[in-house]
């Protein structure tokens, strides 16, 4: 449920520069995975990632992301051109898992899921529970192709994914708009 407006949602969280981001990157990627949200009122819909980075790109503070073409939330972070991505603290492994484990297309998970949706001012939809939220607004998309690998195993790696077609996957670049921290 969305019930919490601006001014809520700044005095629970703290605006901070991507520069202060408490945490090192590798560990926000891969172990305490974003959880990424585009869409907008009622038709918005969250997935999680393992796959990204940030850093600098043509001189703004970016994020990059690895995403399977057919999911939903890609399909709206084009649309919408904006999105959030939430971290948790580890006590919401759980519901991080759940909106990774089966697609808004054929399921009611943002209904279910244990977590409350609030907007962030940039008008994206994030979560209360999380610990950090980093707004993103879309500057490229980029189909990734497996001629392009230059390793041995990273070619055998896509090889085999890409085995179905259903597994092509694009790189996802977003422009840092705004970071938030729990107070
Ligand atoms: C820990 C974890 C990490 C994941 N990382 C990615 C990822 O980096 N890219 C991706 O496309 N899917 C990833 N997934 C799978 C999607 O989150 C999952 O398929 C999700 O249900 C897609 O939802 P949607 O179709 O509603 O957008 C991951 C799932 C989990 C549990």
């Amino acid at each position: 449920m969305i019930d919490i407006d601006k001014e809520k949602f700044c005095e629970l969280f703290k605006e901070i520069k991507p520069e202060e981001i408490p945490d090192d990157v590798f560990t926000l990627v891969g172990k305490v995975f974003p959880v990424i949200t585009a869409g907008k009122g009622g038709e918005f819909n969250s997935m999680t990632a393992s796959g990204g980075g940030m850093g600098l790109l043509f001189r703004k503070h970016s994020v990059w992301l690895v995403i399977q073409q057919g999911r939903l939330t890609l399909e709206l972070m084009k649309k919408e051109q904006s999105w959030s991505l939430s971290y948790f603290p580890d006590e919401y492994k759980k519901q991080v898992f759940f909106l990774g484990s089966k697609s808004g297309r054929d399921s009611d998970k943002m209904k279910e899921v244990e977590l409350t949706a609030i907007p962030t001012p940039a008008g994206n939809i994030a979560f209360k529970e999380a610990r950090l939220i980093i707004d993103c607004k879309l500057t490229q998309v980029t189909s990734i192709y497996a001629d392009d690998f230059c390793t041995k195993e990273s070619k055998a790696y896509i090889d085999e994914v890409y085995k179905d077609p259903n597994e092509l996957r694009q790189y996802v670049f977003g422009e840092i708009v705004s970071v938030w921290v729990k107070k």
